[in-house]
């Protein structure tokens, strides 16, 4: 295989992190501190919520949240098979059983349409994921979470900064959560948070964040070691001020490649929905001749990176099978075979673009 020239992801770290970093190290206080405190209210009022609970990783922050609301052993959680195996597993750990609806194949995401067959007398709550950076249909699936009384808990990992109808993703569900990881539109190596208007919620995250506990050695609950530090924050500080920045590139970035590979025969590229804004965490094609692998390979050997987000329906991993967790989502099982990831990242030149379009034009040429 060629060298890739273009990789999928790159994480920009620049002089202010590593100057916030050094100031964290040489402070002495280098577990939770007043960094991740300073980050957690400076990103929650980004989003537009009132709080925010950070904590080590993006998993940590969909189990807690999910802790938080209460949820476990007996509850059902309706979900979307198609997306990193986090958002599933977040809902395993509490005991409860992740239900799977089907998605819309037009924006990959949650479709409301086919949440309410799911619905059970033991469903509790509703993870839409806002894959690729751009939110599920809000409205419809919280009127769906109104008309039966369950909560909404958005797997926002990565949609930092989306915003569907005048509404920045963070603030839309009950709770919302974040990855931080390095790379997501914005980094804090790993990381995560939650964010929520609802006072009682974040206190609940916080005491599960930190061994169940309130107040210092008084445990209410069994809770977590899912504290994020001040490195971390740190490093969050500085993203934070150029997060904007980084969307607006992606976002550039995507349309460049929209324009360049309209004609292309075989090939579907993103949609974004009507009162949208789609942060392009990823650029992500779904491929209708040949087979996508072929597909990958001739890109692959153009220099240029690709992923497959994701390449199996989460009911379909084996273990989900083996623990009898089962789903039948014909539009997620079409995606899951035929979607590729192109490079998007703020990094890219105009020359890393035109490589991109090249590529997936010679794949489309060689696969007629
Ligand atoms: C949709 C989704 N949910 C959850 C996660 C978990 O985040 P983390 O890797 O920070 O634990 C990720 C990121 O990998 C993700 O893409």
């Amino acid at each position: 295989m060629s060298e890739i020239k273009v990789p999928i992801a790159k994480p920009i770290i620049g002089d202010k992190e590593i100057e916030n970093v050094v100031e964290v190290l040489k402070s002495g206080m280098i577990a939770q501190g007043p960094k991740v405190e300073e980050f957690e209210q400076k990103f929650a009022e980004w989003v537009g919520a009132e709080y925010g609970i950070a904590v080590n990783s993006g998993t940590a922050a969909l189990h807690v949240a999910l802790l938080a609301c209460g949820i476990g052993e007996g509850d059902e959680v309706i979900t979307t098979p198609f997306t990193f195996i986090a958002s599933g597993n977040s809902i395993v750990y509490t005991g409860a059983k992740p239900v799977f609806a089907d998605i819309d194949l037009k924006t990959y995401t949650l479709d409301p349409d086919s949440i309410e067959d799911q619905i059970t007398e033991n469903t509790v709550a509703i993870m839409p994921v806002q894959l690729y950076g751009q939110s599920a249909d809000m409205d419809k699936i919280n009127k769906i979470a109104e008309k039966y009384g369950l909560i909404v808990i958005e797997d926002a990992a990565q949609a930092h900064g989306a915003i569907y109808n005048g509404n920045k993703v963070g603030s839309i569900g009950d709770m919302s959560c974040f990855s931080f990881y390095p790379t997501k539109n914005m980094t804090t190596s790993e990381g995560g948070i939650i964010t929520t208007d609802d006072a009682d919620l974040a206190e609940s995250a916080k005491m599960f964040r930190a061994h169940g506990a309130s107040v210092r050695y008084h445990h209410n609950a069994i809770g977590y070691n899912f504290r994020m530090t001040d490195i971390s924050a740190a490093i969050g500080l500085a993203q934070l001020e150029k997060i904007d920045e980084f969307n607006e590139r992606r976002i550039t970035n995507a349309e460049y490649l929209n324009e360049g590979l309209k004609d292309v025969d075989g090939i579907i590229t993103p949609y974004c929905a009507h009162g949208s804004k789609h942060v392009y965490h990823q650029y992500t094609i779904r491929v209708e001749k040949g087979v996508r692998d072929n597909w990958v390979d001739i890109i692959n050997n153009c220099g240029v990176g690709t992923g497959i987000h994701y390449p199996i329906p989460l009911y379909n991993q084996p273990i989900y099978k083996a623990l009898g967790i089962e789903g039948n989502c014909p539009n997620a099982e079409l995606a899951a075979d035929n979607v590729i990831s192109l490079p998007v990242h703020p990094s890219l030149t105009k020359e890393d673009l035109d490589l991109v379009i090249e590529a997936v034009k010679t794949a489309s040429r060689e696969l007629d």
